[in-house]
């Protein structure tokens, strides 16, 4: 996993140190830990997510921003148990500037009120936090691609970012992506979906299905199966916040 140093530190560091140096004119984007801190501004509490999502909207730290409306942060409660992490923002979320808001996001919300998740106490946020995309053979759709590994690196500041203002007790990785980018290479979604996975970080982690596969669903049989078994998974989270 890509390394920021804790937010807590980036206040005592001089901006000579954040800034890097060796990089050509075109590479020189204000590194994350100096906008986190510009967001920051003088306040004397901790770095919180409203912070950081103020300070999301100006990254750079990739290309995506050039192609996309705006930067999609996390969303939830502060105080929220359970922090999600899907892929990238689609269309819908580049427009409306929140996560899952689209036809995913939507099954998202039916699945964890089935499995007993209190949407208050979730916070949803994805590993790439800009649109990639691109035009349809007749131009008039943007299609989603799969962002890049340097991209999923290069926002890996702001997961971390969140994760430590969250502090969740359980992070949920939907799909091979977010699974990835949390969990390593190694980690496969199909072997281990559901599952509490042994990880560095201070909270609970499992990785289950992203719900736009259950969209892609051939037929409505099979739709049902994936459905039923995405609130199975999402079941252990709700049973996890309860303690159990
Ligand atoms: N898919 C994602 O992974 N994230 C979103 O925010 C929307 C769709």
């Amino acid at each position: 996993m890509a390394s920021v140093k804790p937010v807590k530190q980036l206040r005592r560091m001089s901006p000579e140190k954040l800034v890097r140096h060796d990089l050509g004119e075109d590479e020189k984007r204000t590194p994350i830990p100096l906008l986190i801190r510009e967001a920051a501004g003088n306040s004397s509490r901790g770095i919180s997510l409203e912070i950081l999502k103020r300070a999301a909207r100006k990254c750079q730290a990739c290309d995506l921003w050039k192609n996309a409306t705006q930067t999609v942060f996390g969303n939830g409660s502060a105080r929220a148990r359970v922090m999600l992490v899907g892929e990238q923002p689609g269309d819908r979320e580049d427009i409306e500037g929140e996560p899952f808001v689209g036809p995913a996001g939507k099954l998202l919300r039916e699945a964890m009120l089935q499995a007993g998740i209190d949407l208050g106490d979730v916070y949803l946020s994805n590993v790439v936090k800009h649109f990639r995309w691109e035009a349809s053979a007749r131009g008039k759709r943007r299609i989603h691609k799969k962002p890049r590994q340097s991209e999923i690196d290069a926002c890996h500041p702001w997961l971390e970012a969140e994760l430590e203002a969250l502090s969740p007790q359980v992070l949920v990785c939907l799909g091979a992506t977010a699974a990835k980018a949390m969990l390593g290479n190694k980690f496969s979604v199909s072997r281990d979906r559901g599952k509490v996975v042994p990880s560095p970080l201070p909270c609970v982690v499992l990785a289950t299905i992203h719900p736009s596969s259950i969209l892609r669903s051939p037929d409505t049989e099979s739709r049902h199966a994936e459905m039923e078994a995405f609130v199975r998974d999402l079941r252990t989270v709700a049973q996890l916040i309860a303690g159990n």
